[in-house]
C-alpha cells in the first residue's frame, strides 16, 4: 500500500483526496476545476487499474434544445405570443402580421384545442383562455428543462433533441478510502517529480524526488520500430562483434562446387538432390586446377592421406548453379582466399533449401555461420566460443555429438529453453579434405546456427511464418528486447 501511495501523480492524489461518494466524472471536473473532461478522466482511470477507484458506466439518454429551441425560448412560444394578441382583440390578419414564419403554428395548434374563428377572429371565453396557458406553462417549463417527459411533449416541433450519452460514476474503492487515510496523514512534504541543477547541488533531491509507478496504465504510442527479424540479426551481429569476430557476405547463386565439393559433400549425397536444392539452368566456370584437385579428394582422398568417397567424380554436376543452401560455403571460400591464419569471421545471411512450408519450415531463411582459424585452436575453444555467444544472447548451451561430411569432430549445439533443450545447429573441426585443397595448415573450428528458430524462442512463436508474416499490429505488439 506504501508502494502505491508513494508513486501517486499529483493528479491522482488530488482526486483520491476530493472524491465525494459515487459522483458522475463530469461533475467531479466541474467541482475541480478540470476544463476538459480527459484531464479527470486518466488519473480517474489509472486509479481504477490500481483498484483505488471504482468506475461504473451506464448509457442514459440526454436531452438538449436545439438552436430552435433556444430561439423559442428567448422569444416565446408561437402560441403564447398569439394568445396574448388575441386577448388584446387582434384579428386574424393581426396575428399573420405579428408573428411572420410562425402564424400558421400558433393557429394550427389554437385549432387543434378546438378554438372557433367568426369574422376574422378567434373567439374564445375566459375558461379556455386560462386552460391554454396552463398548458403553455407546461410547455416553457418543459423547454426550460428537457427531459424525457418534455421529449415526448414537444416531439415533433424541432426544440428538443435527444442523445445516448455514456455516463460515468466514479467512487473510492476500499484500498482507494485507506490510501487516501494514509495520504491525509502524510504531512504536506513537497515531493517533486522534476530534478533540476539546485536540487542536485543542494543535495535535496534526496528523499524529494516522487516515485513512479512502471505498472501504471498508460496508452501505448504507435511508433515506428525495426522489424523483430532486422532486430534479432543485429544482436545476433553485435554480439560477434563484440567477440572479436569479422562480419563477411556473399552471393545467393553459387556453384555446387562451392556449396557442396569443396565441402567433400559426395555427389551422391541426399542433400543434393533436386528435392532439396533450387538449382539453375546455368553453369559457373571455375578454377580447372582447383576443380581437379577437389576432384581427386572425393575420387580418392588425394594426398589428404583419406581414402575418398570412391567414385566417379563429376565436373559437370560440381558447375551447376543453386541458390546456396548453408553459409558453410562462404567461411570456406573467405578463408580459401586467407590462407594465413588467425580468422574469426562470422555471417548472418540468407540461404535456401526446397522445403514445404509449414509451422518449422521455409525455403528461405537465415543461417549463423562462422569459423576460428588459428594455431592453438581446438575442440574445446569451440565449445568456450559457443558458451560465449549464447550466455552474451542469455541462454545456457549443451553439446551432442553429430555428423557432418565436411567436420571431424563435429558438435550440436542445443539450447536450454522453457524446460526444454533445443538443437540450434552443427559445427566442427573442418576435416582435412576440406583444407588440403588450399594449404591450410591450421585448424579450423566452423559453425553453422539457426536464426528464424532463435527468432521463435525469444518472441515466443508457435508458427515460424509469423516472423515473415508482417501483420502491422503483432509487430507492434512485441516487446523492443526480450
Ligand atoms: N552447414 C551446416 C548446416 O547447414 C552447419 C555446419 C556448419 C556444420 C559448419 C558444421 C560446420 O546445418
Amino acid at each position: 500500500m506504501d508502494t502505491v501511495a508513494n508513486a501517486l501523480s499529483p493528479q491522482e492524489k488530488k482526486i483520491l483526496l476530493n472524491l465525494k461518494g459515487e459522483e458522475d466524472v463530469e461533475e467531479i471536473a466541474k467541482r475541480l476545476g478540470y476544463k476538459e473532461l480527459v484531464e479527470v478522466m486518466s488519473p480517474i482511470s489509472w486509479l481504477s487499474r490500481k483498484g483505488l477507484v471504482e468506475i461504473r458506466e451506464r448509457v442514459k439518454s440526454v436531452y438538449y434544445l436545439t438552436d430552435r429551441g433556444e430561439k423559442i425560448l428567448k422569444g416565446g412560444l408561437p402560441e403564447a405570443r398569439a394568445l396574448d394578441l388575441i386577448k388584446k382583440g387582434s384579428s386574424m390578419k393581426d396575428l399573420s402580421k405579428q408573428l411572420g414564419g410562425e402564424a400558421s403554428v400558433a393557429i394550427g395548434w389554437l385549432k387543434r384545442e378546438g378554438c372557433k374563428i367568426e369574422g376574422g377572429r378567434f373567439l374564445i371565453d375566459e375558461r379556455k383562455i386560462a386552460d391554454l396557458e396552463k398548458e403553455i406553462s407546461g410547455e416553457l417549463k418543459a423547454l426550460k428543462n428537457p427531459d424525457d417527459k418534455a421529449y415526448e411533449l414537444l416531439k415533433g416541433r424541432g426544440f428538443v433533441k435527444r442523445k445516448e450519452k455514456s455516463m460515468r460514476w466514479a467512487s473510492l474503492t476500499k484500498i482507494g478510502e485507506q490510501v487516501r487515510g494514509r495520504l491525509k496523514k502524510e504531512k504536506e512534504e513537497k515531493k517533486v517529480s522534476q530534478i533540476t541543477p539546485e536540487l542536485i547541488k543542494s543535495g535535496e533531491w534526496r528523499g524529494r524526488l516522487r516515485s513512479y509507478d512502471v505498472r501504471a496504465y498508460a496508452p501505448t504510442p504507435r511508433v515506428g520500430k525495426r522489424h523483430i527479424l532486422t532486430l534479432l540479426i543485429d544482436r545476433v551481429r553485435d554480439t560477434f562483434l563484440k567477440m572479436g569476430f569479422k562480419e563477411i557476405r556473399g552471393n545467393y547463386v553459387v556453384s555446387s562446387f562451392w556449396d557442396m565439393d569443396v565441402l567433400f559433400i559426395p555427389q551422391d549425397h541426399p542433400a543434393r538432390d533436386l528435392q532439396d536444392t533450387f538449382y539453375l539452368n546455368h553453369s559457373f566456370d571455375l578454377d580447372p586446377d582447383l576443380l581437379e584437385k577437389v576432384g581427386r579428394i572425393h575420387e580418392n582422398g588425394g594426398d589428404t592421406g583419406s581414402k575418398g568417397w570412391g567414385y566417379k567424380w563429376s565436373e559437370e554436376e560440381a558447375k551447376r548453379a543453386l541458390l546456396r543452401t548453408h553459409t558453410t560455403l562462404e567461411t570456406i571460400r573467405y578463408i580459401s582466399q586467407h590462407p594465413k591464419g588467425p580468422i574469426k569471421i562470422f555471417s548472418v545471411d540468407r540461404i535456401f533449401r526446397k522445403e514445404a512450408v509449414d509451422s518449422t519450415h521455409l525455403p528461405e531463411f537465415h543461417q549463423i555461420e562462422g569459423v576460428v582459424m588459428e594455431k592453438r585452436a581446438d575442440f574445446r575453444e569451440l565449445m568456450g566460443v559457443f558458451k560465449q555467444f549464447y550466455s552474451l544472447m542469455g541462454f545456457n548451451v549443451r553439446f551432442r555429438p553429430s555428423y557432418f561430411p565436411y567436420t571431424e569432430p563435429s558438435l550440436e549445439v542445443q539450447i536450454y529453453w522453457d524446460g526444454k533443450w533445443i538443437e540450434l545447429g552443427g559445427s566442427g573441426m573442418f576435416r582435412p579434405e576440406v583444407l588440403a585443397p588450399f594449404g591450410i595448415k591450421e585448424p579450423v573450428l566452423a559453425w553453422g546456427l539457426g536464426l528464424e528458430r532463435l527468432g521463435m524462442i525469444l518472441y515466443d512463436l508457435k508458427d515460424i511464418r509469423d516472423l515473415y508474416t508482417n501483420d502491422v499490429d503483432e509487430l507492434q505488439s512485441f516487446p523492443l528486447r526480450r
